[in-house]
This record gives C-alpha cells, structure tokens and sequence, in this order.
C-alpha cells in the first residue's frame, strides 16, 4: 500500500461495543472478514496513513487489545458503552492535545479504503470545514442514521433512524461514521452532549449539530462506491461484507494473471500471494499467510492455511494443507492431509489418504498410498509403501522416526518409533519394525529380524 505522511493527523477507531445484535460472546470488531478481524482492517487502513491512533475498548477491552500487535496504538478504555459520544470523549486528552484534523471511524466498517479516507481529509482541509462527514446515497437506508442538509448543502444535523420521523426516514443520504473534525470544535462538542434521545446515548452524530451552528460548517463528502461503507452489526451485514470483500481479492489476482476457474466458489484471504499461471479449481480456500509459486494446479476442493506452495506443485482434489511447506514440482493428493510442521522437498509425491505431521521429506521420496507419517525425516529417493504407519505415539509420548535415502518400506509396514532405517533399507510387507535398521539392511517379520544384509554378502 502507498504510504503517505499524515502525521498532523489524530485517528481515534472506536470499538468498545459488544454489537449486541451480532448475538456473539466474541466482541464485534473480532469478528473475521476475509481471515482479519474487521478492526484490523480498519487499522491497516488507518495505519497506512500513519496518522497518530487511539483506539477506545470497552466490552472484552483486553482480548481486543491483544488482536493486534503494534506499539503504535493507544488503547483508552471506555468503561460503559453509553454511545459513540461518549466513547469519543474517552480519547478526550488526545484531542486537546492535538491541534489539527482528527478522523473518527468505527471498528465495524472493514471495508473502508485509505484512498477514501485520504479524501475526505484532503476535502476537510481544502474547504476549511469545521467536519467533514463521509456519507453516502443507498436505495435502502434503514439501519444508518440520516443526513440533514441545509439550503447551501451543508449538514444541518444526522438524525437516527429512532429517532427520524417519517419524513426523515425517506431520506436516502446516510452517515457512514467517518468523520473528520476540527480538533478545537470537536473538543467542545463531546462537551456540550446530552443523552435526551430514543436509544438514551450520547450521540457522536449530535456534536455535528453543534458544530454546523459555529461559523465553520459541516461539508458531506459523499462515497464513491457504497460497498466500502457497509457497517456491520448483524451476522447477515457480516456475511454480505464477506462477499464484497472475496469478490474484490478475487479479482487482485484475476488481474496479476491467475486462473480461477470459478471465482464465487473461491475463497481467497487478504494477504494470500499467488504467482502467474496458477490454476484454482472451484470450492477452494486459500487462507492466512499463504504463498503459492506461479504455474501450480490446486483444486477442486482444496483448504490451504499458512502455507508456502512452490511452482509447478500439482495439489488435486479434497486436500487439507496446514502451516506446512511444499517445494516445486511436488504431486499432492487426491485426498491428503498435510499438518503444521511438515515440510516437503522438491519432487515429492504424497499420495491419496496420506495423512503427514511434522514430516521432513526430502528430494523426490514417494509416499504414495494410505499411510500416516508423524514426527519423522524421510530422505530422498525413498518410497513408503501403501499402508505404512509411523507408530510415534506409545500412549505418553511422541517420538521421531528417521529413514535414510533410497529406502524401501513395504506395503503395510508398521515402524515403531523412535526408530532409524538406514540408506538402501528395505523392510517385507507387513513387518512391524521395532528396532534400527542398518544401511543396506532387509528385515522382514513381527517383530521384524534382519532377513539380508547387503554388506554382508
Ligand atoms: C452509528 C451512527 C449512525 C451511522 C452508523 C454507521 C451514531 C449515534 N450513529 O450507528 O449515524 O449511520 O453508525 O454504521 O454514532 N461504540 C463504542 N462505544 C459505544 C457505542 C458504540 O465504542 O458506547 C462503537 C461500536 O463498537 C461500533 C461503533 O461505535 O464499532 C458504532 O456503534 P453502533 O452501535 O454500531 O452504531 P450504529 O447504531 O450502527
Ligand atoms: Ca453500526
């Protein structure tokens, strides 16, 4: 994202409100959108501006605090949620001690844009406003407070929808929650508040009355794509929000040159990396820290989290790929599921019904058919035959499992870790290997016993 300076700037994001209507133990602004909690979206924006930011909590203030890391925000808690107003009041030190435009904006709006942001405040500035207010024209407004302007287009006031009449409820200009403020203005404003109202709160909106009776007016400037100002207070808002969103990262890699075969069946996470040429079959979610190399095939039914896919991998259908990494020209599936810790070389092929964790695969190994592979290295050139089972768990602890390079694990053999197979081992199908396997060693057998030993002969 292009950085700009706007240091003269104050943000306050307000997120201390539980979102009652969103019936959830988990604080709104937690709430994920595209794999980011709304409020992170809101601060990535923000940030990108590199504006001074307060953010007021409230409802579980300690769990919002600790969604994200950054030493640049300043937390103020708002102890009881008696209105936007009020919760604007709590920063109350920060705003005398600034002078200059200060941005307010709520933490339920995740798809807002830093260029829209920037707008406004280049808008605020240019016409010496006292407020500017971000709004925008929707042919259903219910649910957002509503735009009064005057003769000479300023805003008069915002009226809730509680307390609208009838005449007032068919306007169709509504207030997005962003707002810039002269400092001095805003200060006395949240002064001057008072809760006689329907929902009983201190209203932010009310401080823009205020200011609109000064000498410096309030300009609307409204939005250019409604889609940004989506304010979220139900799971439904939530889901529609999710979708603009999807649709929008979408079409970021559709435009750097990455097939998808069917985007509204594609579900892809904010800050996913996909090279050029790649294919994604429908039904597919790529979430999190996921980087995926240029020319690979994933898909259909694909789930990939946290994970670095190389070029030319090819991941069929149905596999599940967490926190793992896979180098080029691997052949992944149909049917595997990789676990964190599991980090696979160039030229492997992991079969279907292979279940992998923590496994350390190397250059062109095969674990081609129905196996469990947990906590083990397996060199390169091995092939793990069908049904192979690292047994790493003996009911208290995990142990590892070591096999060498160009080794030759029987159908159905069980390896009873910890456990080493040398280079060039060999094991009978079915064996249950319960100690060292020496290099060029063949053992066959329950328990297993040495049957060949090439060096020997
Ligand atoms: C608010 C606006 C409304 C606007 C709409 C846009 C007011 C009075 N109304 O209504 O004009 O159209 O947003 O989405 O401002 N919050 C606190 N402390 C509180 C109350 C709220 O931090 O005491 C935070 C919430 O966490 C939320 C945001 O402020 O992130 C907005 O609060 P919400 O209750 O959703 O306001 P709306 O009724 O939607
Ligand atoms: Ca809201």
């Amino acid at each position: 994202m292009e950085e700009v300076l706007n240091l003269d700037i104050l943000s306050i994001i307000l997120a201390a409100g539980k979102g009652t209507r969103m019936k959830s133990e988990i604080p709104k602004v937690l709430h994920p959108l595209g794999g980011k909690s709304m409020l992170k979206h809101v601060f990535n924006e923000v940030a990108s501006m590199n504006t001074e930011i307060v953010t007021v909590v409230g409802y579980k203030a300690e769990k919002v605090k600790n969604s994200i890391e950054n030493g640049k925000i300043k937390w103020v808690k708002q102890k009881e949620q008696l209105g936007t107003g009020h919760a604007v009041l709590q920063a109350e030190k920060y705003i005398k001690a600034h002078k200059g435009p200060v941005l307010v904006l709520y933490g339920d709006t995740p798809l807002l844009t830093q260029k829209t942001l920037t707008k406004m405040i280049d808008y605020f500035k240019t016409n010496k406003a006292g407020a500017a207010v971000l709004t925008a024209f929707l042919d259903n407004p219910s649910g957002y407070g509503r735009i009064i302007r005057n003769k000479d287009e300023y805003i008069n006031k915002i009226v809730e929808e509680s307390d609208a009449t009838s005449e007032e409820k068919n306007i169709k200009e509504i207030n997005t929650g962003v707002y810039c403020f002269d400092s001095d203005l805003l200060a006395q404003g949240l002064d001057s508040l008072e809760c006689n109202n329907a929902q009983g709160e201190y209203y932010l909106t009310d401080v823009i009355e205020y200011i609109n009776q000064k000498e410096k007016g309030v300009i609307p400037v409204p939005v250019e794509d409604n889609r940004e100002i989506i304010g979220i207070n139900t799971r439904k808002d939530l889901a529609e929000a999710e979708k603009i969103y999807r649709k929008k990262i979408n079409e970021i890699h559709l435009n750097n040159g990455v097939t998808i075969i069917d985007p509204d069946t594609t579900f892809i996470d904010g800050d996913v990396e996909i090279g050029q040429d790649t294919i994604i079959y429908p039904f597919t979610c790529i979430e999190g820290d996921t980087r995926i190399g240029k020319n690979t095939v994933i898909g259909p039914r694909c789930r990939l989290v946290n994970s670095v896919i190389g070029e030319k991998v090819e991941l069929k259908s149905s596999c599940n790929i967490w926190n793992t990494t896979i180098k080029n020209k691997c052949e992944i599936g149909p049917f595997a599921y990789i676990r964190p810790g599991t980090i696979l070389e160039e030229g492997v092929k992991v079969g279907d019904f292979v279940e992998l964790k923590k496994a350390k695969i190397d250059k062109n190994t095969k674990v081609p058919h129905l196996s469990y592979v947990g906590d083990a290295e397996i060199g390169k050139n091995t092939n793990i035959g069908a049904g192979t089972v690292f047994a790493n768990y003996d009911g208290k602890k995990k142990h590892q499992t070591k096999v060498g390079d160009s080794v030759f694990i029987g159908s159905n053999t069980t390896l009873i870790a910890p456990l080493e197979v040398g280079d060039r081992g060999k094991t009978g199908a079915g064996a249950v290997v319960t100690k060292d396997v020496s290099n060029d060693t063949t053992v066959i057998g329950v328990p297993a016993r040495v049957y060949k030993n090439k060096q020997e002969e």
